[in-house]
C-alpha cells in the first residue's frame, strides 16, 4: 500500500492518519497470515510495522480504538472449520529483539510492577520459541475431547479430527492424578526434515510450494481432509496451561513436568533460570543452537516461573506482564536478482535458479536461489534485475519468497522459458499436467552425468571409486554415454584419467564387476525412474520379484501395489515402454548385469505361497489383507503368472481374475481366503 502524502503539520492529524494507514496494513496482513497461511512480509516487517502502531497510540491515547488489531490477536476464523471458543482467552506475547530488551521490557517492568528489592531475583522459564502455529487440546477425565487452533485467541477452529492423526499427541493421559479438565496450549511444528519432502512431493505433483516450515504446518493443520493430514508427521511441544480443575501447578516448571509425566510432549530445551542473566544467556545460547536443531525457532520465550506471581502480574490487552518473546534475527534479506539461470537435472528437468548479488542471511553468504519451477516463477512475476526478498527457510537452499514491486525502475526483464536445453540444444517439453520443462535429448551430458553419478551411488550400484570427477571425465572423454557403457569400461580407459594408477583402475573395474550380481531393488532404484526412490524400489522388487515381471507390469498391476498411486505408476509405465530405455536394460542384461530376484520369507504355513490380489475386499484392507499373508511366510504379487498360487478376487474383480481362470488358478473369495488363513 503506498503512503499518502503528509501535508499537514498538525502533528494529532498525522498520527491519526498514519495510525488508519497502519492499521489497514496489519489487518491485510492478518488476513494473509492467519486466514490464508500465505504472509507478504516477514515476521520483523510485521513487527515494525506494529510496534509504529503500539507507538503512535501510547503516544497519542486520543487514537486509541477497541477495532484497532493492537487491541486483539490475529483476526476471526474462516468459517471453514467449526468454530470453537476458547474458554480463557489464547493470549499472544510482547516481543524483544535482542537479550538485553528482556532486562528492559521484562525484568524491570516486573520488579516494579511487584515492588521487588533490587537484590532479590526472580526465577524465570526459558523455553524455545517454536515457529509454527497456537493450538489448544481440552482432555476430559484424561481424553482427548477437542483440539483448535488460536484463531484470533478468543474463537479458534475445530482442528480435532486432524490433532488426532498426530503421533506425538496422546488421545489418553497416562500416569498419576489426571485433572477432571485439562487445557492444555502448545505449538504444532513440521521438522524440516518433514518440510523438505512436503516440498519435494509437492513440486514433482506440480503443486505450489510452502514458503517455510510453520506454512506448511499451518497448511497441513488445516486440511479439511483428515487423511492428507495424517501424511504429514506434525510434532507437537506444550508450553501453556488453559483452564484446569483437578489439578494445580505451582509454577511454569511444575505444570511442564506434570503435563510431561501425563505423556504430553513438551521441549527438552526447557531450562527454569534463577535471574534475568540466565535468561539472556539461554537467548545466546539458543541463537548458536537454532542452527543445529531439527525444527525452526524463531527466538526463545522468557516466562516469570511462579504460578503466584504470574496472577499478580496480570495482563495487558494482548499480552501477559509476566513473558516475553526474544526474537531472532530474520532469516531473509533484500538483494538484486541479477540473472535467471538455468539448471538440467538427471531427468531433464530444467529448473531456474536465481543468481543474486550476494548478501548475508544470518551468518551465511548467497548468491544463488532456487526458483523452483516455471509456473512458480509466472505466479510470483520474479524478473531478471528485480528486488527480491530471499529466505533461508530451515532449508538449505534459500528460495526467492517475492518481488518488491515497488522497487521496479522499468529496467527488469522476464525471462521465458527455455524452447531448446541450454546444454545439448534439444528439444524441450512440457509433460500434460506436469510443471517442469524437460529437455528430451537423449545424450544431454548433465543428464548423462547425474544418471551416472546416481546408479553408482551408494544406495543404487554402490560401486566405489566411481564418484563426480571420474563421471566427469567419461563423459568429457566421449567413453560412456548411458549407464550400459559403464561395464564396456576397461583398465586402459581408466589408465587414460587424472591420477589413476593400476591400483584404483583394477579397483574400479572390479567394483564394476562386483556389481553386476546387485539386489533387484537397488537396481531398480539405480535406474533413476522419476518418483521411484528406495523405498518403491522395494516395493516394487518384492512385488514382482524378477525384472522381466517389472518391464511386463501393467498400470493395473502397479497400482495395485501398496503405496503406489497412479503418478508414481504411470512414471514406471513410462519408463519400461520407452524403446531407449528397455535397449539399455537389454544391454546392460547382455553385458552380465543380472539384478537377484527378492529372496521369499522362508518358515510359516504359507512359506513360498504367492497371492494376487483383484477387486475391492469388503472384510478387510489391502494392506490389512497382504500383512496376514507376509506374516504366514507368503508372498503378494502384483501380476497374475504361471507361478502364481492363490489369486483373491474381490468385488468388481478385472482383468487379472479372467487371466486366473484362463491359468486355471485357484481363484478364491475374500471368505475363502480368510478361511486358507485361518483368520477368522
Ligand atoms: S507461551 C500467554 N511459549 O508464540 C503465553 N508461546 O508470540 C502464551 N510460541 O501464540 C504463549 N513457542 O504460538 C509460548 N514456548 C512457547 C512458545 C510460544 C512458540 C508462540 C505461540 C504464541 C506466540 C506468541
Amino acid at each position: 500500500m503506498q503512503l499518502s502524502l503528509i501535508d499537514n503539520t498538525d502533528p494529532l492529524l498525522n498520527a491519526e492518519r498514519r495510525a488508519n494507514e497502519l492499521r489497514i496494513q496489519i489487518e491485510q496482513h492478518n488476513h494473509l497470515y492467519y486466514q490464508l497461511d500465505s504472509p507478504e512480509v516477514s515476521d520483523a516487517e510485521y513487527d515494525t510495522l506494529f510496534r509504529e502502531l503500539l507507538e503512535l497510540e501510547q503516544k497519542f491515547p486520543e487514537l486509541a480504538s477497541p477495532e484497532s488489531p493492537t487491541q486483539r490477536v490475529g483476526i476471526a476464523s474462516t468459517g471453514r472449520f467449526k468454530s470453537i471458543n476458547h474458554r480463557l482467552p489464547m493470549l499472544s506475547l510482547d516481543n524483544a529483539f535482542n537479550g538485553e530488551e528482556i532486562r528492559v521490557k521484562l525484568d524491570e517492568r516486573v520488579r516494579k510492577q511487584l515492588a521487588l528489592k533490587e537484590d532479590s531475583s526472580i526465577s524465570y522459564m526459558c523455553e524455545p520459541k517454536m515457529d509454527g502455529l497456537a493450538v489448544e487440546l481440552i482432555y476430559e477425565n484424561g481424553t482427548l475431547i477437542v483440539a483448535s487452533t488460536r484463531g484470533d485467541g478468543i474463537t479458534g477452529e475445530d482442528v480435532t479430527q486432524n490433532i488426532r492423526t498426530m503421533k506425538g499427541v496422546p488421545l489418553r493421559l497416562t500416569g498419576e492424578a489426571i485433572p477432571t479438565l485439562l487445557e492444555v496450549r502448545g505449538e504444532v511444528y513440521l521438522s524440516l526434515e518433514a518440510f523438505q519432502k512436503i516440498n519435494r512431493d509437492r513440486e514433482e505433483n506440480g503443486e505450489s510450494l510452502f514458503v517455510n516450515p510453520r506454512n506448511a504446518a499451518a497448511g497441513s493443520l488445516r486440511q479439511l481432509d483428515s487423511r492428507i493430514t495424517a501424511k504429514r508427521p506434525l510434532s507437537m511441544y506444550c508450553y501453556a496451561p488453559g483452564m484446569v480443575t483437578g489439578a494445580q501447578f505451582e509454577s511454569q516448571h511444575d505444570f511442564l513436568n506434570s503435563v510431561s509425566g501425563w505423556g504430553l510432549p513438551i521441549n527438552p530445551l526447557a531450562r527454569i533460570v534463577d535471574s534475568v542473566e540466565g535468561a539472556i544467556s539461554y537467548y545466546d545460547e539458543m541463537r548458536n543452537l537454532r542452527e543445529t536443531l531439527p525444527y525452526e525457532i524463531d527466538g526463545t520465550v522468557v516466562k516469570v516461573n511462579s504460578f503466584q506471581l504470574q496472577n499478580e502480574l496480570g495482563e495487558k490487552s494482548r499480552s501477559p506482564v509476566w513473558a516475553i518473546a526474544c526474537k531472532f534475527p530474520p532469516r531473509q534479506a533484500e538483494t538484486q536478482l541479477e540473472n535467471i539461470l538455468l539448471s538440467v537435472g538427471r531427468t531433464g528437468v530444467i529448473t531456474p535458479v536465481a543468481q543474486l548479488k550476494p548478501v548475508e542471511i544470518s551468518g551465511v553468504t548467497v548468491s544463488r536461489a532456487t526458483l523452483h519451477n516455471w509456473d512458480e516463477l509466472a505466479a510470483k512475476d520474479i524478473r531478471a534485475g528485480d528486488i527480491v526478498v530471499v529466505e533461508r527457510a530451515g532449508d538449505v537452499i534459500p528460495a526467492v519468497v517475492r518481488v518488491l514491486i515497488e522497487r521496479r525502475d522499468g529496467s527488469e526483464q522476464a525471462v521465458p522459458p527455455p524452447q531448446i536445453c541450454p546444454e545439448c540444444g534439444a528439444a524441450v517439453v512440457r509433460i500434460a499436467d506436469e510443471v517442469a520443462l524437460r529437455c528430451m535429448g537423449i545424450s544431454c551430458p548433465p543428464q548423462i552425468r547425474e544418471s551416472l553419478k546416481h546408479f553408482a551411488s551408494r544406495g543404487a550400484m554402490d560401486i566405489e571409486g566411481l564418484g563426480e570427477k571420474v563421471v566427469e571425465q567419461l563423459i568429457s572423454l566421449g567413453l560412456v554415454h548411458n549407464i550400459a557403457d559403464l561395464y564396456c569400461l576397461t583398465k586402459d580407459d581408466f589408465m587414460r584419467f587424472e591420477r589413476m594408477g593400476d591400483k584404483l583402475s583394477s579397483n574400479l573395474l572390479a567394483a564394476l564387476e562386483n556389481s553386476k550380481k546387485c539386489d533387484l531393488a537397488r537396481f531398480i532404484y539405480a535406474l533413476g525412474i522419476r518418483h521411484v526412490g528406495e523405498r518403491t524400489a522395494k516395493a516394487l522388487a518384492q512385488a514382482f520379484g524378477s525384472l522381466y515381471n517389472l518391464k511386463i507390469a501393467t498400470m493395473e498391476e502397479l497400482t495395485s501395489i501398496r503405496d503406489i498411486g497412479v503418478t508414481v505408476a504411470q512414471s514406471i509405465f513410462n519408463f519400461f515402454t520407452t524403446p531407449d530405455n528397455c535397449a539399455v536394460i537389454s544391454r546392460l542384461q547382455e553385458l552380465g548385469v543380472h539384478p537377484a530376484a527378492v529372496a521369499k520369507t522362508v518358515g510359516g504355513r504359507m512359506s513360498g505361497k504367492s497371492f494376487v490380489f483383484t477387486g475391492t475386499l469388503t472384510r478387510l484392507s489391502r494392506d490389512h489383507a497382504r500383512k496376514l499373508v507376509e506374516e504366514q511366510g507368503g508372498n503378494v504379487v502384483g501380476s497374475v503368472s504361471r507361478k502364481t498360487d492363490y489369486v483373491v478376487a474381490g468385488d468388481e474383480a478385472g482383468s487379472k481374475l479372467n487371466k486366473a481362470v484362463e491359468l486355471g488358478l485357484a481363484v478364491l473369495d475374500e471368505e475363502e481366503f480368510l478361511q486358507l488363513l485361518e483368520a477368522h
